[in-house]
């Protein structure tokens, strides 16, 4: 029988939490503290411990929170940003909008991460930082990243919005680099009920920085130190991370076991998501690889399972960057890739029955 199988459930997860959540958020409801409450503090803590950090600062957004990255580690206009074209726009937006220039590897061919064997090449007197993105849940390579940082010193943002929990030989994703930023995007493997972010950084002074920008610069009230703006994450979104976040460690080994399971049952002729070495993964995405993505996109809609294409046109390939009239630098292995991935169903709460049935119109159509 034809199912119905979204990419994630938070209907679900809401009918699951709802005797959690609902106190939490009547709590800052009745206590008026909307902004800066004391449930921002306590999410912070939470983090801090999870990944064993020394600071944790919330903000409005993932994207936000690139943007004051930036900002608080001096990327100033006409700098150069080397980062990865396949990746969400906010990842080279950011360096955008921030008036520097990104500049763009190509990627890793098997994990769709940036190829750090390029960065070197790219560097030039103007480049600054290195953004590497930990995409769909699992580390770049972060070794070679913090070695060409040291010798050409150079700053690091890890992108660390699709990785929260994810670790690379015992280190967690996030806390490698000078700063990791976080996204609380609804759908991410932690995700708030609204837009909410975070920066981590084991450095006090960039901390202290980074608090400052997402709040006017203001140490005290009408005080301002900085330029900075208002990103601050709402003490309601703060609330419902902390009744979460408690779960995320169990959310994120639940998605390893589903994606056990695609990766067994799954078609040997699937390319199948490839974990780099020292790499723990937490399959934000269980992304596929096929030549023919699209019509396996459309025949699976049919069947009532939905897919996702992360990403479609590499962000060196969209018109907002072109517009940007960056030196001519193919990547042809993202220009590729992009035609050929499709995310399948993944989260803590698909059945192993309901993966059963997706694996079952995935190998037939790669048989058909
Ligand atoms: C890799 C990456 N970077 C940055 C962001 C931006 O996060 P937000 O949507 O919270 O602004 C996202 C996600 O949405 C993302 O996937």
């Amino acid at each position: 029988m034809k199912r119905n199988i979204p990419l994630l459930d938070l209907q679900k997860e809401y009918e699951l939490l709802k005797d959690q959540l609902l106190p939490a958020v009547e709590e800052v409801l009745s206590s008026a503290r909307y902004i800066m409450g004391p449930q921002l503090n306590d999410l912070s803590n939470h983090i801090q411990n999870l990944l064993n950090v020394k600071h944790h600062i919330p903000c409005a957004n993932g994207t936000d929170a690139l943007l004051i990255a930036l900002n608080a580690l001096g990327i100033q206009p006409g700098d150069e940003v080397i980062t990865t074209p396949f990746t969400f726009v906010a990842t080279a937006e950011t360096i955008a909008f921030a008036g520097a220039v990104p500049v763009f590897t190509d990627i890793n061919a098997d994990t769709c991460l940036m190829n750090t064997d390029q960065i070197e090449r790219l560097i030039t007197d103007k480049t600054k930082a290195i953004i590497p993105v930990h995409l769909f849940g699992q580390m770049v390579p972060m070794e070679p990243v913090m070695n060409i940082a040291q010798k050409f010193g150079l700053k690091v943002i890890e992108d660390t919005a699709q990785a929260l929990g994810a670790v690379q030989n015992d280190r967690f994703a996030g806390t490698v680099g000078d700063i990791g930023t976080i996204s609380y995007f609804p759908s991410k493997n932690l995700g708030a009920y609204g837009d909410a972010g975070g920066l981590i950084t084991n450095d006090d002074h960039l901390a202290e920085t980074c608090a400052l920008i997402a709040n006017h610069g203001q140490a005290h009230k009408y005080e301002h130190h900085l330029i900075g703006m208002n990103s601050r994450m709402d003490t309601l979104q703060a609330a419902i991370l902390n009744v979460k976040v408690n779960y995320l460690k169990e959310w994120n080994r639940i998605r390893g076991e589903k994606a056990d399971l695609y990766n067994h049952l799954l078609d040997p002729k699937i390319e199948k998501p490839v974990v780099a070495p020292g790499n723990t993964h937490i399959y934000h995405q269980y992304t596929i690889k096929l030549d023919q993505r699209d019509d396996l996109k459309e025949y699976l809609e049919k069947q009532g399972i939905a897919t996702a294409v992360h990403y479609p046109i590499p962000l060196n390939e969209q018109p907002a960057i072109k517009a940007l009239n960056l030196p001519d630098n193919p990547t042809p292995v993202a220009s590729k890739t992009a035609k050929r991935v499709i995310s399948l169903p993944i989260n803590q709460y698909l059945s192993d029955d309901d993966i059963n049935y997706i694996v079952f119109h995935v190998n037939t159509f790669v048989n058909g």
